[in-house]
């Protein structure tokens, strides 16, 4: 069980829209829950020049529970600053702010740096959080960094050295929310948990895996950051390879941190980094038009008339690793699909042999689904009841009810108390994240070079028919349709 903590909170965008979001919702949990009650803080900074007064009634208005006297006596724990990153005076008064919460909520110096601004500011915040002496000798000093973490190989390295030159390794929290996930979670305890998946899980077995992320949102307010994006960045190079990762992975010795991370290095290492003229055929890059009476993701505001970014990615992955070479994981994610939905398929080979003459076997797949249920099913054959000898399919359904209707905890929520115990189990490593660009450059590169007009999918779709024929070229089909 998660024992009290202490700690001061910065956060670096306090005003943004994903402070408001997640962040305190999830902050409220942990209070509600006790984990963070008498002894913790929160500085807010960003430009707007907000009071503390106004500062609690938007975290205030955030909550879910609003108007409960709880939420009152949680919002007193925050404090604003109107900051300049760049300016070092702004960083003398925040060390002020800061000496002062810890001696009234008796925090002991252990603090938690939240950047949740644009990456080009990490480096300067990060530097003056040093030379400032605004990180203490007497507590731990962690920095929890948001996505994006960089554009491309170059960027995210040239971030990396900008933060790592004043906190180490083990002080940097990459967030991946993905990796918050309950279901995502899930992937080591079925796998790892469960000799008869274990044993299945090499490529003896197992025919293919399919990874879908899809969502009915389109781009919503943020594109400018979109425009520069895409789905290949925004949701490949983190979210996507990281279940791969999760998926392909060796058994780690045990279940922490160092061994978990080894492994998913050595997964990310694996994976096949395409050359250009393998793109076109393994990669397919789509944009959404307007369908339903929805808006075309080019009609959208603030999106270039011509813009080339695509909102949806289809692939096929190759590891070449002992257990998956030879396994093909197709993936796929978008915006404005037909809903929300996030699964995996492990796809199993069929049975050798032909006992039941004539009879077509359904493919045993294992799903699990992250959203929007948060369900692991089993498809198997089993006989039909009554006369004779057919064969049927059936579904073997672990549902939430069936598991004590268990409140599932918000990702940011798993996170942040994570980040708090000092586990980053579920973060992500640098390394992993320099192969995920390495590979996810290759792809964009390719695309940069190429001639090859992006394919359309009206909104409301599962993406442009060129993700099927992905699939059907290897006599093979999505199995969530
Ligand atoms: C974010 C992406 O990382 O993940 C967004 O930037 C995307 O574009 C979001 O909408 C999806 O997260 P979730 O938890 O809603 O599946």
């Amino acid at each position: 069980m998660s024992t009290k903590q202490q700690a001061l909170f910065i956060i670096f965008g306090g005003t943004g829209d994903l402070a408001k979001r997640k962040l305190y919702p999830a902050l409220f949990a942990l209070y509600q829950k006790g984990i963070i009650n008498e002894h913790f803080a929160v500085i807010g900074t960003a430009r707007r020049p907000w009071t503390d007064q106004h500062f609690q009634a938007v975290v205030q208005e955030s909550l879910p529970d609003a108007k409960a006297a709880v939420a009152k006596k949680f919002d007193a724990h925050f404090y604003y600053q109107s900051h300049n990153v760049n300016d070092t005076e702004h960083y003398v008064t925040l060390k002020k702010l800061a000496q002062n919460l810890d001696e009234k909520y008796q925090i002991g110096g252990n603090r938690l740096f939240y950047l949740a601004m644009s990456p080009r500011f990490f480096g300067t915040i990060a530097q003056h959080l040093k030379s400032q002496a605004i990180v203490t000798a007497d507590g731990y000093n962690r920095v929890i960094i948001e996505k994006p973490f960089g554009h491309d190989y170059t960027s995210a390295a040239e971030l990396n050295q900008s933060i790592s030159k004043y906190f180490s390794e083990d002080d940097v929290f990459r967030i991946d929310h993905y990796l918050g996930k309950e279901m995502v979670q899930n992937i080591l305890a079925i796998r790892f948990g469960n000799n008869i998946f274990n044993s299945l899980w090499n490529n003896r077995y197992i025919d293919n895996l399919q990874i879908t992320l899809s969502e009915s949102l389109g781009v919503e307010e943020r594109a400018g950051y979109y425009e520069t994006a895409g789905a290949l960045r925004d949701m490949v190079q983190n979210h996507i390879l990281q279940i791969v990762s999760l998926l392909t992975m060796k058994m780690p010795t045990t279940y922490s941190e160092t061994d978990i991370r080894r492994e998913k290095i050595c997964a990310l290492k694996s994976l096949k980094v395409y050359q250009p003229q393998e793109v076109a055929t393994n990669f397919v890059r789509a944009q959404y038009q307007a369908a339903t009476g929805l808006k075309g993701y080019r009609q959208e505001d603030q999106i270039a008339p011509d813009s080339q970014t695509e909102t949806f990615v289809a692939g096929k992955l190759l590891v070449a690793s002992e257990n998956f070479a030879g396994v093909p994981i197709y993936i796929r994610t978008g915006k404005r699909l037909r809903q929300k939905a996030t699964r995996i398929d492990v796809v199993f080979k069929t049975v050798p042999g032909d006992i039941f003459a004539k009879q077509d076997l359904a493919d045993n797949i294992l799903t699990i689904e992250v959203e929007p249920e948060g369900k692991v099913s089993l498809q198997l054959n089993v006989k039909k009841i009554g006369q004779g000898y057919q064969l049927q399919e059936q579904q073997l359904d672990l549902s939430p009810e069936n598991r004590n209707g268990e409140q599932i905890p918000e990702a940011y929520e798993k996170l942040l108390l994570d980040a708090l115990m000092g586990d980053a189990t579920n973060f992500t490593h640098w390394e992993e994240v320099a192969y995920s660009w390495k590979f996810v450059d290759a792809i964009r590169q390719a695309w940069d070079q190429s001639q090859q007009p992006l394919a359309e999918y009206p909104c409301g779709s599962m993406g442009p028919k060129q993700a099927d024929e992905l699939l059907t070229k290897d006599h093979r089909h999505w199995i969530y349709k």
